[in-house]
């Protein structure tokens, strides 16, 4: 089965053309167009701006989507889509797109979660596996733990209760004057300096919870970077990258150990943008180990938005007779 995906839920245009047939899954083609240079110079992503980039690129990276994988739309068997959750102005023009098309040619659409897309992006990586699993999905928007029980259906038990985990390191990462989205070279950072050298706040939320608050930890290295400024300190930003980095991963470890404890998971699935980060993968994959845990991980390329993980996650949805119609709209958040 030939699956055309799209992603337009945040900051990347995507689209992407998958096969996938039992547990056989190639990437035929997956075209990402990001809009971070035109975001950065407002230090965040501006929804409007970004709604906006995504009807001007969507149909010229549909063709080299296409055109890539050597296919043409009557070989097409399924148009799948992110519908939720996100920025809805950004969501709706994938949505719209996607419905355009499998009206104009008689294809089904399938809508997709963009948090299961995260997670199914782990499918591409390995074969071996398969649900029931734990999963944490880790990004510029998200911090949620799931029990992921069969190729579609999960449940949310841990989340974040402010600041998605990207979101942090982003703005940690501005007030050090790196650019947006900082996550990456923070990783960089990190990796130089002294994660004791700094006291912050653990975003885990004390006690059986599964829930993190990275708003404290962010806010902290704020005031930290602020108070040295105006002491006319030497900041280091090695060592802030490297103590932020260390209070992120410790929380992390601490309740997905307790995830795996609650739901009895021999597997674990660590994806979204900031699965990307190293010091964070290094850690999960010997708190596994320990654990006895089956780790499995995306490949860095899948761990940011795009769309082949949504045209993967749409063929499981679309065996599991779950097809939308031409009424589909987008959702901002998965619950409205
Ligand atoms: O999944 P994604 O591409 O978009 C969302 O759905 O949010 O994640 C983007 C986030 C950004 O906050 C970015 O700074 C972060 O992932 N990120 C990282 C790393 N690479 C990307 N954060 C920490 N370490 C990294 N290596
Ligand atoms: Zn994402």
């Amino acid at each position: 089965m030939i699956i055309l995906a799209f992603e337009s839920s945040c900051d990347e245009t995507s689209a992407a053309v998958v096969e996938a047939s039992g547990s056989g899954r190639r990437i035929l083609s997956n075209i990402v167009a990001s809009q971070i240079d035109i975001h950065k110079r407002f230090g965040g992503v501006v929804p409007e701006v970004a709604g906006r980039a995504h009807i001007e690129a969507i149909a010229k990276i549909t063709h080299e989507a296409l055109d890539t994988a050597g296919v043409g739309m009557g070989d097409i068997d399924i148009i799948g889509v992110t519908n939720t959750p996100g920025l809805i102005g950004a969501l709706l023009v994938g949505v719209n797109y996607a419905k355009s098309l499998a009206f104009s040619y008689g294809k089904p659409i399938v809508a997709v979660n963009h948090l299961k897309g995260h997670v199914d992006a782990a499918y591409f990586a390995s074969e071996m596996l398969t649900p029931p699993f734990t999963a944490l999905v880790v990004s510029g928007a998200h911090t949620s733990i799931m029990d992921v029980s069969t190729y579609t259906d999960f449940r949310e038990i841990g989340f974040t209760r402010d600041d998605a985990a990207g979101e942090a390191f982003d703005k940690a990462a501005r007030v050090l004057g790196i650019p947006y989205p900082g996550g990456a070279e923070m990783d960089r950072l990190a990796s130089l300096g002294d994660p004791t050298a700094i006291k912050l706040p653990s975003p885990a939320i004390s006690g059986d919870c599964l829930e993190f608050s990275f708003s404290g930890l962010k806010t902290a290295v704020v005031n930290y970077v602020h108070n040295a400024k105006a002491r006319g300190d030497k900041i280091s930003r090695e060592d802030v990258a490297a103590s932020f980095t260390a209070k992120v991963t410790e929380a992390i470890t601490e309740k997905l150990s307790a995830a795996l404890t609650v739901t009895g998971s021999k597997r674990m699935v660590m994806a979204g943008g900031v699965a990307a980060n190293s010091h964070l993968r290094c850690a999960v994959s010997d708190m596994c180990a320990e654990m006895g845990v089956e780790y499995f991980a995306p490949e860095m390329s899948l761990c940011g938005d795009n769309a082949a993980m949504i045209a993967l996650a749409a063929y499981y949805e679309y065996m599991d007779g779950n097809t939308a119609d031409t009424s589909l709209n987008a959702k901002a958040t998965g619950d409205d």
